[in-house]
């Protein structure tokens, strides 16, 4: 039985997003505002496209909360897409004539899910399989994850993110425990400092002018994680399993990187690993002095901070399209246009933040388990606890 499981659904630019969250104990603290205030945090970035400009997004809770609290039941949330004015023959659910505009394309954009989605679904109006495949419902899971947040928060989890890289762009100057996140929250390309902010702006307004796109690197970080979420029992139940298809299931995602992992296949193993020692004070407390391996080992936390980096594509829809063809009639012709964005790294960022929130809260639900939110940070208090005297053994 699942603990905790979510479900969106709704197209682009159909009239909205509906998600469902499941396994939120009772006793939390819950308002539209606090999700709107995330909701918002994935709106913002440099070298956004319009749709941003135009969606004010806002999350109605529809069932599970009463008075600002949680009741331990689903908890139901609609999107209101406010483009859908502008999309009401094209995405109508009933019949409309052949005089309104469907909006239809045919023109397959390499790199979308335009061209396999179209022979698996049996699709000849692109739209069919762009409409649900675009990152839109991105949106939908950073509500969702906006649930999962406020329960973290009570037992002291705390989630950051930034870019590192954009375009052929380096911004990695700061360590990840020095980031200022305030910082990083008031810059437009999330950098965690200002030389990096000037050179990832400069690479966006670069691919602008030279009608490309650029992608790049972020680094998503949770702090205050006990030690033992996930397990080493079973290849499903290991964490950064789990974090790494979570992420790797976001729009234009094609890397996963625990910690160093990659950097560390380049050096010697004594340097890689996260040496132990124990606290002057109390020899019973163990820490690692390094952080190598971003918080996890054998598929668990390990009390250090989980770090995860995430590479993000560029873009495929620009406004020089690529040589493609017609899906229908198999003609040369250029790849269809749509408002798009022109890196959406700081966006992706938010919703990495998204989906390491939705797995943290999975995870924590079941390890500390409970219907209300006072069961489950007493059990997680326990659990604390028992640590403190496991020297004693
Ligand atoms: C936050 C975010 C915003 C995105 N915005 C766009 C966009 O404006 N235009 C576009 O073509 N792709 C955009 N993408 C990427 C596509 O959704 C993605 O490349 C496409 O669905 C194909 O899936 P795949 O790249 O994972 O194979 C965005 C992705 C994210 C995470």
């Amino acid at each position: 039985m699942t603990t905790f499981r979510y479900l969106t659904a709704g197209e682009s630019h159909g009239p909205g997003l509906t998600v469902i969250v499941e396994g939120i104990p009772a006793g939390l603290n819950l308002t539209e505002e606090y999700i709107e205030k995330q909701m918002s945090r994935r709106q913002k970035g440099y070298g956004s496209g319009g749709r941003m400009k135009i969606e004010k997004d806002r999350a109605d809770i529809r069932s599970g909360v009463r008075h600002a609290v949680t009741l331990g039941s689903p908890i139901a949330m609609w999107i209101e897409n406010r483009d859908f004015a502008n999309w009401t023959d094209a995405m109508s659910v009933s019949e409309v004539g052949d005089d309104c505009d469907k909006k239809v394309y045919t023109k397959i954009v390499p790199g979308h899910a335009d061209f396999p989605g179209a022979l698996k679904y049996v699709q000849h109006d692109l739209r069919n399989v762009l409409e649900r495949a675009s990152a839109r419902e991105t949106a939908a899971r950073v509500a969702a994850a906006s649930v999962a947040r406020r329960l973290l928060e009570e037992i002291g989890i705390s989630i950051h993110s930034r870019a590192v890289t954009t375009g052929d762009q380096d911004g990695r100057a700061v360590a990840t425990e020095d980031v200022d996140w305030d910082a990083v929250e008031a810059s437009e390309v999330r950098a965690s400092d200002s030389d990096a902010d000037e050179r990832f702006k400069i690479a966006i307004d670069k691919s602008k002018a030279d009608r490309t796109t650029i992608g790049g690197v972020f680094e998503v970080v949770a702090f205050g994680a006990p030690v033992g979420l996930g397990s080493h029992v079973h290849w499903d139940r290991k964490l950064d399993a789990k974090i790494a298809q979570a992420m790797m299931s976001i729009n234009a995602v094609k890397g996963v990187e625990i910690g160093s992992g990659f950097a560390n296949t380049r050096k010697p193993g004594r340097e890689v690993q996260d040496v132990i020692e124990p606290d002057p004070s109390d020899p019973r407390k163990f820490s690692q002095i390094t952080n190598h391996a971003g918080g996890i080992e054998g598929g668990m936390s390990n009390g250090n901070p989980i770090v995860v980096n995430v590479a993000i594509k560029p873009i495929a829809t620009m406004t020089n399209p690529l040589p493609s063809v017609d899906i229908n009639t198999g003609e040369i012709a250029e790849a269809a246009y749509n408002r798009s964005d022109v890196c959406q790294v700081a966006r992706a960022c938010t919703v990495g933040e998204a989906m390491l929130a939705l797995v943290l809260a999975d995870v924590v639900l079941e390890k500390f388990g409970g219907d209300s939110v006072d069961e489950i940070k007493r059990n997680c208090a326990g659990y604390i606890e028992s640590h403190q005297a496991f020297g004693n053994g």
